[in-house]
């Protein structure tokens, strides 16, 4: 089984990729923590809990960031164009929901839980990077404690979503996606390299709802809007960007990879921009040297991905 700690900001694709961790059979949800990102903070802890009580999921949840490590940096807009004014496509979600918190905040329940089993938690990391990045500041030591940390973030050989060269989840953190990038951990990077290339059509996404169970139908009726965005990237269908770092935790052989040190701009007109130096490819020293290397994404099975993605949510 693999141990999931679920950092995320629900949001749309969140969900999905919430409702395949519940139901794949080979992984145990072990925690779910908030980020600000899609929406506020207190949005996105409002809309897991919301998802936990819907859909039955034992995991407790922990609250998380609510802006950038950087204090200093500019606070942005959230995209309700791209996930609703309240995180879950415009449907009816109730402003509360009567479920309690995990008492800590969101970076101290990752390290509790590292710290109570050692070796055995994957971080899985979808929404900006900031509570992994305060976690680490806290006990660097966790760094060695983790199994891994496989994030949905970034862009390499392809544009980027929110600037000509960076992805929403980095772009919305690029000192915290430094720090997470460049710790002593094995991380693996599921960029828009492979999540743009991995869609989901509307009928798709109908036929599994209509085989499905309320959980599924839910996850349908909050796709709706999310799918109408995406009308100038996608014929009638939504990228499945977090769904796919949930897939690499299980079936990494859908992915072809790279590795070497990655760096992310902080600043500037390529702020929140990531960067690989490919390991083997030799250049004067700089800013890549003694950085631990780490797998990035660059291929994707996307149609033996979302099938497994439909039958994960197809199971009860
Ligand atoms: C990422 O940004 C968010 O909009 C999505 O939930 C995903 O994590 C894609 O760039
Ligand atoms: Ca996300």
């Amino acid at each position: 089984m693999h141990k999931v700690i679920y950092d995320t900001d629900p949001g749309v694709d969140d969900a999905m990729a919430l409702l395949f961790l519940h139901r794949h059979p080979e992984i145990d949800l072990i925690g779910i923590t908030t980020v600000f990102g899609n929406a506020s903070v207190e949005t996105t802890t409002r809309n897991a809990l919301f998802l936990k009580r819907e859909w039955n999921i034992p995991a407790p949840v922990a609250k998380g960031a609510s802006v950038t490590v950087d204090p200093t940096r500019e606070e942005r807009a959230w995209p309700t164009f791209v996930h609703g004014e309240n995180g879950l496509g415009n449907i009816e979600v109730p402003e509360t929901v009567d479920l309690p918190l995990d008492p800590r905040p969101a970076h101290r329940f990752i390290i509790d839980t590292v710290r109570a089993n050692p070796g055995e938690v994957r971080l899985v990391a979808v929404g900006r990077m900031t509570n992994l990045a305060m976690a680490l500041k806290e006990d660097p030591e966790i760094a060695g404690l983790v199994k891994d940390v496989v994030i949905m973030g970034g862009n390499f050989y392809v544009p980027g979503n929110v600037s000509p060269v960076a992805e929403a989840n980095i772009h919305g953190d690029p000192e915290a996606a430094d720090i997470v990038l460049t710790a002593p951990w094995k991380v693996a990077v599921i960029g828009l390299d492979v999540t743009a290339i991995t869609t989901m059509s509307r009928s798709y996404l109908s036929e599994i709802a209509a085989k499905g169970d309320r959980a599924v139908k839910l996850l349908n009726d909050l796709s709706q809007d999310y799918i109408d965005f995406y009308k100038h990237a996608v014929k009638d269908g939504m990228m499945v960007h977090d769904s796919c770092a949930c897939v690499y935790v299980v079936a990494p052989e859908l992915f072809s990879i790279i590795s070497g040190p990655v760096r992310v701009v902080c600043g500037g007109i390529a702020d929140g921009q990531t960067i690989v130096k490919p390991d083997g490819r030799r250049f004067p020293p700089g800013d890549w040297d003694g950085l631990p290397s780490q797998v990035v994404c660059t291929g994707i099975e996307s149609g033996k991905v979302i099938g497994l993605i439909r039958d994960t949510l197809l199971r009860t």
